[in-house]
């Protein structure tokens, strides 16, 4: 695993920004997946100054609600939509979040189809939960889980709760790529800011292989770069 410290957030947005800039450039047609929360907002934000050419991008994202349709303000399709679609020449028939609202049975077969039929997916970009979760990928997720319907944890859903008016709207489960389907992504960029992510980011790099940190079967992956700022890297040993 590379690991790149950033000075601070902006620091790590800007060079998380150049980093897919770099990709979409060279490849016209890249396949990305792309993560939403706190994290990737200002990554999306430096990217859209950078007036790229994204006509023949296509976008796969990691997750959305079970229960909200994409109209709603806290869905992730939404979510998307105003931090980087709405800025972009992206084509909207090339970006995809699994339908929250279909039934995820068939909902995640269909969406491991689809990311097939683009090839695969070249760049995955990553946040990572408190608890080291990845896309919703909740501690003690399968190594060889695909896209399927997943449970949401109690810190997930008070962390997420931000978004949602009261925090018993927030949704109990999700519908997420799982595990072996982030770690088919040719290349992965995992973002973290912030002491609140600290543990995590220790044991993702740091810790042992297991289910109780998603995150650290990233390990096993060939091409995994962290940007991380200095309050998410401070518990690092090596
Ligand atoms: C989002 C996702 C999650 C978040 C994680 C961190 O699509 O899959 O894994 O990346 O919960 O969220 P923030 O960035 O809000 O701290």
């Amino acid at each position: 695993m590379k690991v790149i410290i950033a000075k601070n957030y902006n620091e790590m947005s800007k060079m998380a920004a150049n980093f897919i800039a770099k990709e979409i450039k060279e490849k016209e047609n890249i396949t990305l997946g792309l993560a939403t929360g706190s994290t990737p907002e200002g990554t999306y934000k430096e990217l859209i100054k950078k007036n790229l050419d994204w006509s023949l991008v296509k976008v796969f994202n990691l997750d959305e609600y079970i229960g909200i349709n994409g109209e709603h303000e806290a869905s992730y399709r939404f979510f998307m939509n105003q931090k980087l679609f709405n800025h972009i020449n992206i084509n909207k028939n090339n970006t995809f979040i699994p339908s929250g609202i279909a039934d995820p049975k068939i909902e995640g077969p269909a969406y491991e189809k689809s990311i097939e039929k683009s090839g695969s997916i070249d760049v995955q970009l990553l946040g990572i939960g408190g608890n080291a979760h990845i896309g919703f990928n909740e501690p003690f997720s399968e190594e060889y889980s695909t896209t399927q319907e997943v449970k949401l944890v109690e810190s997930t859903i008070n962390a997420n709760a931000r978004m949602f008016k009261n925090k018993e709207d927030v949704p109990k489960t999700a519908i997420s790529m799982g595990i072996a389907t982030i770690m088919k992504a040719k290349k992965i960029l995992l973002i973290a800011s912030g002491t609140k992510k600290a543990q995590a980011i220790l044991n993702t790099i740091e810790g042992k292989i297991t289910g109780n940190v998603p995150a650290s079967y990233l390990q096993k992956h060939q091409d995994v770069t962290l940007i991380i700022d200095e309050e998410a890297a401070k518990l690092l040993k090596k």
